[in-house]
């Protein structure tokens, strides 16, 4: 097969796509290159598996009323929080003003010792206390932009993070690294308002013009059985979770413990599925997409390059695809996009070292 090969350099400088960390993030520049090149003006973009938010905020950025959905919690907060920001920095320094006195003043936590010892170990007291009643507020009045933000600022040995020393995907303590002894600083009351403060001020250095007046919706489905009533999706655009080569609760567990969803394991087996439950959820996707698309409508998928075992024959990933959406859709091009060194993924012995577009068009 005929694989074209896509060269970008991840020019893209848009802050509000950073405003918390996520794994397997699609490439900025490849989201951009995808919605340019495969939909169409005024077509609405849809993606199940949305992660973070990419394809969505890229779609918004270039004119696009966007659909997104995953079954992550935090991923939907985060997207959320990227599809709505306020419309200037002032607007957020009053919102937050707000919070302040009241997450101040209103304290949601008196007594720590219900908190778990596993989160208890990342903070000093004072700064868990604030922290929690920070997001007991933020999550209530649904200020999901200000929520994430502050889940962009929960951990990392920075000092602009809120945690003792620790590092800032996944959540680990540094404290061999940074003794208390030699680092006291590192372990002190840090207060929220004034991280917060300068987390958002730099979420705001390179924003895109942004349509406000465009749909942005987002939902905390999974992706096999979320409903749509009378709903036409002309393109979507999604990278879907594969073979556990990432698990995203678990890497995202100190966040999605703030945001109430304690049981990661329970939800890891569900968003980061091995391969015959990978295998049965695309399957399940392309016949639910197959319903919301018409003839000659888009469906691209990113993928990792990888082979398994499939019907007894090693077989590539993407193939396997093709095959399961036979049914419904044609695969018209596939293109490859070599991943830059940091992004590579270990999965068994074998680095992924490059991602496979198929692009698919409804039959
Ligand atoms: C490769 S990531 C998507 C990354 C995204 N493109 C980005 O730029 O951040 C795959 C996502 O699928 C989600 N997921 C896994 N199984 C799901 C399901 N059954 N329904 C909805 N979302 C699911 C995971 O939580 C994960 O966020």
């Amino acid at each position: 097969m005929n694989i074209k090969k896509l060269d970008f350099e991840d020019k893209e400088k848009n802050s509000i796509n950073s405003l918390s960390p996520y794994i397997g993030k699609m490439r900025i520049d490849l989201a951009k290159y995808l919605i340019k090149h495969y939909s169409e003006e005024n077509s609405i973009i849809y993606d199940p598996f949305a992660g973070s938010g990419t394809v969505l905020l890229e779609g918004w950025a270039l004119g696009h009323e966007v659909i997104g959905n995953d079954l992550n919690y935090y991923a939907y907060v985060l997207t959320m929080g990227k599809l709505n920001p306020y419309e200037t920095f002032e607007k957020a320094e009053e919102k937050m003003l707000r919070y302040k006195s009241l997450a101040e003043r209103r304290a949601k936590i008196e007594d720590i010792t219900s908190i778990p010892e596993w989160i208890k170990s990342f903070y000093n007291e004072e700064t868990l206390k604030e922290i929690c009643s920070w997001v007991y507020y933020l999550k209530r009045y649904k200020e999901w932009f200000l929520l994430s933000c502050l889940m962009g600022i929960l951990h990392h040995q920075r000092p602009g993070f809120l945690s003792y020393p620790a590092s800032h995907g996944a959540p680990y303590l540094r404290s061999n690294k940074y003794p208390i002894e030699f680092y006291p600083e590192m372990y002190q009351y840090k207060n929220v308002y004034e991280k917060l403060y300068n987390k958002v001020k730099r979420s705001y250095k390179n924003v895109p013009n942004f349509n406000y007046t465009l749909s942005r919706r987002m939902f905390n489905k999974d992706a096999t059985t979320i409903r749509f009533k009378n709903k036409h999706f002309s393109t979507i655009i999604t990278s879907p979770p594969y073979m556990k080569s990432l698990t995203y609760a678990r890497d995202n567990r100190l966040r999605l413990w703030f945001l109430g969803e304690d049981d990661w394991i329970t939800l890891d087996k569900k968003i980061s599925p091995e391969k015959n439950m990978f295998i049965e959820m695309m399957q399940k996707c392309f016949e639910k997409w197959a319903k919301l698309q018409e003839t000659g409508d888009k469906c691209i998928i990113v993928i990792g390059d990888i082979n398994i075992i499939y019907n007894s024959k090693k077989t590539s990933l993407f193939e396997i695809l093709i095959n399961l959406s036979k049914n419904y859709y044609t695969c018209v091009e596939t293109l490859c996009d070599p991943l830059p060194e940091a992004k590579k993924v270990v999965k068994g012995n074998a680095r992924i070292k490059q991602e496979i577009i198929v692009v698919f068009e409804r039959k």
